[in-house]
């Protein structure tokens, strides 16, 4: 399944913590969004799609979540609880984030701009894409 968790360097000194994503150091692409989802209702699942043509980073730079990640044969549930680890995520994998603590932040940098065309928001449909 292709996903990694990236675990970045903290820039710290005495003034705070500084924490960069940088193309080739530890994001793989280029990015052509950021987006960023908070003040998310602890009981509700976000996401529920895969995308044909996009990559992301997922970073919870405040609280945390969890996100299950579905290539179509196995799935991974993987929590983010931290601001310097980034969930990579390839394209056309299946990803539902849920149990956002009520001061999470979740960062999303994409490596596409925004076109629902690319998105498959129906599970069944996903399984038949991917699974050819
Ligand atoms: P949605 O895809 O439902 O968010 P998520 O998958 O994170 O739960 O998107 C919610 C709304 O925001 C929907 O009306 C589309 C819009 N949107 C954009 O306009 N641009 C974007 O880059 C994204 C991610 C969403």
């Amino acid at each position: 399944m292709n996903y990694e968790l990236i675990n970045t360097n903290i820039c710290g000194d005495d003034r705070g913590h500084l924490i960069v994503f940088e193309k080739n150091m530890n994001c793989p692409f280029d990015v052509k969004r950021i987006f960023y989802i908070y003040g998310t209702n602890g009981k509700v699942a976000r996401g529920c799609h895969a995308n044909r043509n996009s990559e992301f980073l997922l970073i919870s730079i405040n609280g945390n979540c969890k996100v299950k990640i579905d290539d179509g044969k196995t799935q991974k549930i993987v929590e983010l609880s931290n601001p310097h680890t980034a969930l990579y995520l390839d394209k056309m994998l299946w990803k539902e984030m849920y149990d956002f603590s009520a001061d999470c932040i979740l960062l999303v940098i994409a490596s596409t701009n925004y076109d629902e065309r690319e998105y498959i928001r129906d599970y069944e449909e996903f399984l038949k894409e991917v699974n050819g």
